[in-house]
């Protein structure tokens, strides 16, 4: 199969929803990451995504909305909570999982009672589903257990030959997946952090952090959020968290130079360091952090890196969900100034 990479332009979204409603697959922006979309009523298509990205059938799909009616038709009876939530944080990056309707195949919800849901903020995202008049089940647009895409040649690159088309709008504001929260009335429980945090969500309802976002689950495990125990956002390289300030990081790295090795580094940091640097946003600046960490862990396996060592960010606001994806990406090695694992 060809697949068309096309601007997100009036003319090819209409294409994107065109497609979409014969019940094809399509790649297209959101403000997180890129998606890989399919009508969420239509099992077939469906299955769809499942086979381009090589997903595990047990891992459930987000379905994606355009208006709060929609959030009826696919979820039972929601509380309250949802709808104060959803009006602070919706269009937005955040995914709430809620008891789902009767009308969603268990293709989108992998047979679990709930259903994630999110209204992204990203306007083709939005123009596609009020053009093709359908839910949408999109999981992110890369090849199952690589970097979630930020760019659209990201998508092309990991799906190329596998779906008719991809909408390029653009780098991805959040860079990040969006933030999912299991809601009922009066409480909040976070699956994974995104670019709505603990802070913001606090505000609502209590927030109780499932021990997937910074433990590593047992594969065989029955989880909260299927995805979470899955191998994520891998570059080929060894990943490698290092949990110490500055000048012992730089002592660290300069003290490891060789072949294949490489650092993340904060924006000017990079001069100090011996080793080939790729960029890992500003200092003290979470979003821009968040932004950059897939397009560099990608960038890792181009450059065909061998090991990449990575200083452990604030875990406050957003960066609690850049330490998370980190963590997946190393496989959960953190070690001290010294070497010896944490
Ligand atoms: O920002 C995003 O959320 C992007 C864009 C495309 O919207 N989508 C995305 O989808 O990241 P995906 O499939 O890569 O991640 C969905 C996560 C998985 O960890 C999955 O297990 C979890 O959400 N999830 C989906 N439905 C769930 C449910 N009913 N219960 C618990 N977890 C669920
Ligand atoms: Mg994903």
């Amino acid at each position: 199969m060809e697949t068309q990479l096309l601007p997100a332009s009036p003319e090819n979204i209409a294409l994107a929803a065109a497609l979409l409603q014969r019940g094809e697959v399509v790649g297209l922006p959101t403000e997180t990451v890129y998606g890989l979309a399919a009508d969420a009523l239509n099992p077939q298509a469906v299955r769809k995504i499942f086979a381009a990205k090589g997903r595990p059938q047990d891992n459930p799909l987000i379905v994606h909305i355009c208006d709060l009616s929609m959030l009826k038709t696919l979820t039972c009876e929601p509380p309250k909570l949802a709808y104060q939530l959803a009006e602070a944080f919706w269009p937005g990056p955040m995914t709430m999982v809620l008891p789902k309707a009767d009308c969603l195949p268990d293709e989108v919800t992998a047979s679990l009672p709930t259903v994630g849901i999110r209204f992204p903020a990203h306007p083709a995202a939005q123009a596609v589903i009020r053009e093709s008049g359908l839910p949408l089940a999109a999981p992110s647009a890369n090849l199952s257990g690589s970097p979630s895409p930020t760019k659209a040649s990201h998508v092309y690159n990991d799906l190329q030959g596998k779906i008719p088309l991809i909408l390029d709008g653009g780098e991805c504001s959040v860079g990040l997946e969006s933030t999912v929260v299991a809601v009922r009335e009066g409480a909040i429980r976070l699956l994974r952090p995104g670019g709505i945090t603990v802070e913001q969500l606090s505000a609502f309802a209590p927030v109780e952090i499932d021990n997937g976002v910074l433990h590593q689950m047992d594969p065989t495990a029955k989880v909260a959020s299927p995805g979470m125990k899955y191998k994520h956002y891998s570059p080929k390289a060894d990943v490698v968290i290092v949990d110490a300030g500055f000048p012992d990081f730089v002592s660290f790295v300069n003290s490891r130079r060789a072949d294949g090795v490489y650092a993340m580094a904060f924006d000017g940091e990079e001069t100090m360091l011996k080793v080939p640097t790729l960029s890992f946003g500003a200092a003290g600046d979470l979003s821009s952090q968040a932004k950059v960490l897939f397009d560099s862990l990608r960038r890792c396996d181009e450059l065909g890196a061998k090991t990449v060592y990575v200083r452990s960010p604030q875990k406050n606001g957003i960066g609690l969900a850049v330490y998370n994806r980190l963590l997946r990406a190393a496989g959960f090695t953190v070690v001290d100034k010294d070497g010896n694992p944490i």
